[in-house]
């Protein structure tokens, strides 16, 4: 389709720019079309530090061209430091891997990858409750914390047990999905973000509120690492509930997105003002109805794929910058319902869906995950 070519040309164009402009930065968040701060210097261990690479990955994948793997291996070994001082990593390190080393291992062979990503599926591994059979977010004193957002970290654990033949990983993996499956996820396909567990005993203790307006309600980036998150552990397992759980979130996310001409609210159940945006959300459920459209019977494909296709589309005329000469492709994307301070900016990981997402749209997606 046209719009998918000229979008993809477009996208090449811009990520090589970004890429001759990057030096050794790692970005987060474009200011005023530059990637100012390195994440290097702000937080080595933060979650999103592995998306830029794996941009850079696809991109050499899709095009063959050098610039973006020499771009891709650079932040794999920036990274090295954050292993070694693991303290400040937490269930994230699948975004973070999954991304440089994993990424780099399966394209290239690398074996010190291999290491690299290994020891990262170690330390998420390490992180299982075994009372209350999850794998605890974040750090210091969220010790019986369970946030859906680790949906997507399930693939690191599934790739190492593939990788190594030890069963623990995937063990593990299948054991907070189901988790996940019973207490993160509503009847109505929507989700919690936040669980918290008494870390002794593993009994339920509260579902607070998370990045979304407030308890109870249904912050979309949260919907949308449930929506991807359950269709990818259906990848790479094969269970069934896996697969009907990654479809009620969509379904559910579809019709939320139906009402807003296919760009997410940071919350689907917030007060109707004020409006706030977040494309990030939209981008990730878009590649995660890309892969659900993959594995379904023929005769239900298109409905996860018309969808997936649709809300790209409306981000890529919308919602891009594509002056090449400014940092940051999707613009309004925001971290957390409640913060001001990244609110409607271009981030990251917005980026990287964007790109998985047009990829996937024309069969050229390197699988990541
Ligand atoms: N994983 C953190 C977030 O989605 O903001």
């Amino acid at each position: 389709m046209e719009w998918i070519k000229e979008s993809l040309e477009r996208l090449e164009d811009k990520l090589w720019a970004e890429a001759g402009r990057m030096g050794d930065k790692i970005p987060y968040i474009a200011e005023d079309g530059r990637y100012e701060k390195d994440m290097r210097d702000v937080n080595l261990s933060w979650w999103t530090n592995g998306f830029w690479y794996g941009m850079m990955w696809q991109m050499y994948q899709a095009t063959g061209r050098e610039g973006f793997r020499r771009a891709a291996e650079k932040g794999e070994k920036a990274l090295d430091l954050a292993l070694e001082n693991f303290e400040g990593l937490h269930h994230d390190v699948g975004f973070m891997w999954m991304h440089t080393a994993v990424a780099n291992y399966r394209l290239t062979g690398n074996a010190v990858s291999r290491r690299r990503g290994l020891h990262a599926a170690g330390l998420l591994a390490g992180r299982f409750n075994y009372a209350g059979k999850f794998i605890r977010a974040w750090n210091l004193d969220k010790t019986g914390w369970m946030i859906v957002d680790c949906m997507m970290n399930l693939s690191l654990l599934y790739w190492a047990g593939q990788e190594t033949g030890d069963p623990r990983y995937c063990q593990i993996a299948n054991m907070h999905g189901d988790t996940a499956m019973r207490e993160l996820m509503r009847p109505d396909g929507s989700c919690n973000h936040i669980v918290v567990f008494d870390p002794e005993t593993g009994a339920v203790a509260e579902k607070p509120e998370g990045q979304g307006y407030g308890p109870g309600s249904s912050w979309s980036r949260g919907q949308a690492w449930a929506l991807y998150g359950f269709a990818l552990a259906f990848l790479h397992t094969g269970r069934q509930e896996y697969l009907d759980t990654a479809k009620r979130a969509a379904h559910y996310f579809i019709a939320n997105v139906a009402m807003t001409d296919y760009v997410s609210l940071v919350d689907f159940r917030a007060p109707k003002e004020p409006v706030m945006w977040d494309t990030t959300a939209a981008a990730c459920a878009a590649c995660g109805l890309l892969q659900i459209s993959d594995m379904v019977p023929a005769e239900e494909r298109e409905l996860y794929r018309f969808h997936g296709e649709r809300i790209l589309r409306k981000l890529t005329e919308a919602y891009c910058c594509w002056d090449a000469e400014r940092d940051g492709i999707l613009q309004y994307g925001t971290a957390a319902y409640h913060r001001q301070e990244d609110r409607h900016v271009p981030i990251i990981y917005g980026d990287y869906f964007l790109t998985e997402g047009l990829l996937r749209l024309s069969d050229k997606a390197f699988m990541i995950w």
